[in-house]
C-alpha cells in the first residue's frame, strides 16, 4: 500500500485586504483544506471568491491574517524556493531564451554551469521543446511560452507547484493539449500540484480532488473526489461519468452565485 503524507495543510485561514477608507474586506474566511503528497487538486469557485487569495497566500507573497498553513510541516511565513509558482500571464523575461529563462532560479542559486546546463536540457525534453531552448520568448507560441514557465517553476526542484489560471490566455485547442501534457509532467515528475482554474472541465480532468469554493468571504463548500481512472485521455470528457462531475461542480457554483444575486 502506498503511505501518502501531508504535503500542504490550510487551518482557520482567514485573508482580508485594507480597503482604503481604513477598514477591511474578508477574501477569504475559516478556510481549511488538506492536500496530500503527489496529489493534484484544483480550486474553483465563482468569479472572486478568493482562490488567487489562497494560492498567494501559499506561495508566501502575502499575510493570513488568522489561521495556519503549512507545508512538509513547516508554517509559512513568507515565499521559498520550495514552491514553484505559474501564473496566467508566462511573464518569460523578453531578452533572455527559452534556457536562459528555465535555468535563471539555478543561475541565482549559483547552481554550476554545467550542472544548470544539464538540467535546463532535461527540463527542456520534460516539456517538450528540445529543440527551442536558443529561441526567444517572442519567437514561442502562447502554449510553448507556458511550457517554459512550468520548466522554470520545476527548475527549482519545488516541493509544491502553484499554478494560477495557467492555460486562461490559451486558445481552446493548445489548452487541451496543455492539460494533457500537464499530466504527463506530473506522473514524470511525480510533483504535488495546487492549480486554480475557473474551467470546470479543466478541474475535473486533471484532479484528484475538486475544491469548491463559496462566493466571498471564500470558504470550503465542498472538496469532490474525481474517481476517473489515470491515464486519462481528452475523450474521457465526453464520457458519461464525466459529464456527471461537471454538471455536479456546476450546480454547486451556480447556487452559490446566485446567493450574491440581490
Ligand atoms: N489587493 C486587493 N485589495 C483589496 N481587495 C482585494 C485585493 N485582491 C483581491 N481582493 C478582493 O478579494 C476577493 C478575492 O479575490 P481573488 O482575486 O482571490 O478572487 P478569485 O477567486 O481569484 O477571482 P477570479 O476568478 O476573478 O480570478 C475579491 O472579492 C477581490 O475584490
Ligand atoms: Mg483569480
Amino acid at each position: 500500500m502506498n503511505k501518502t503524507s501531508t504535503k500542504l495543510q490550510s487551518e482557520n485561514v482567514y485573508i482580508t485586504y485594507p480597503l482604503k477608507n481604513g477598514g477591511e474586506v474578508t477574501a477569504v474566511e475559516d478556510f481549511n483544506l488538506t492536500v496530500e503528497e503527489g496529489e493534484f487538486v484544483c480550486i474553483v469557485g465563482p468569479s472572486g471568491c478568493g482562490k488567487s487569495t489562497v494560492l498567494g497566500a501559499v506561495a508566501g507573497f502575502h499575510d493570513i491574517s488568522y489561521g495556519s498553513l503549512y507545508l512538509d510541516g513547516k508554517e509559512i511565513t513568507g515565499a521559498g524556493r520550495d514552491r514553484g509558482v505559474v501564473f496566467q500571464d508566462a511573464s518569460l523575461f523578453p531578452w533572455r531564451t527559452a534556457l536562459g529563462n528555465i535555468i535563471y532560479g539555478l543561475e541565482v542559486a549559483g547552481v554550476p554551469k554545467s550542472e544548470r546546463q544539464k538540467k535546463g536540457d532535461e527540463l527542456l525534453e520534460l516539456v517538450g521543446l528540445n529543440s527551442f531552448g536558443s529561441h526567444y520568448p517572442n519567437q514561442l507560441s502562447g502554449g510553448m511560452q507556458q511550457r517554459v514557465n512550468v520548466a522554470r517553476a520545476l527548475a527549482i526542484e519545488p516541493s509544491l507547484m502553484l499554478l494560477d489560471e495557467p492555460f486562461g490566455a490559451l486558445d481552446a485547442q493548445t489548452r487541451e493539449f496543455m492539460q494533457l501534457e500537464l499530466l504527463r509532467i506530473w506522473k514524470a515528475t511525480k510533483q504535488t500540484i495546487l492549480f486554480v482554474t475557473h474551467d470546470i472541465a479543466e478541474a475535473v480532468y486533471l484532479s484528484d480532488h475538486v475544491v469548491v469554493m463559496t462566493a466571498r468571504p471564500g470558504k470550503l463548500l465542498e472538496k469532490v473526489k474525481i474517481d476517473l481512472p489515470r491515464p486519462r485521455p481528452l475523450e474521457i470528457k465526453r464520457s458519461k461519468e464525466f459529464t456527471e462531475y461537471e454538471k455536479y461542480i456546476w450546480d454547486l457554483i451556480v447556487t452559490e452565485k446566485q446567493k450574491n444575486v440581490v
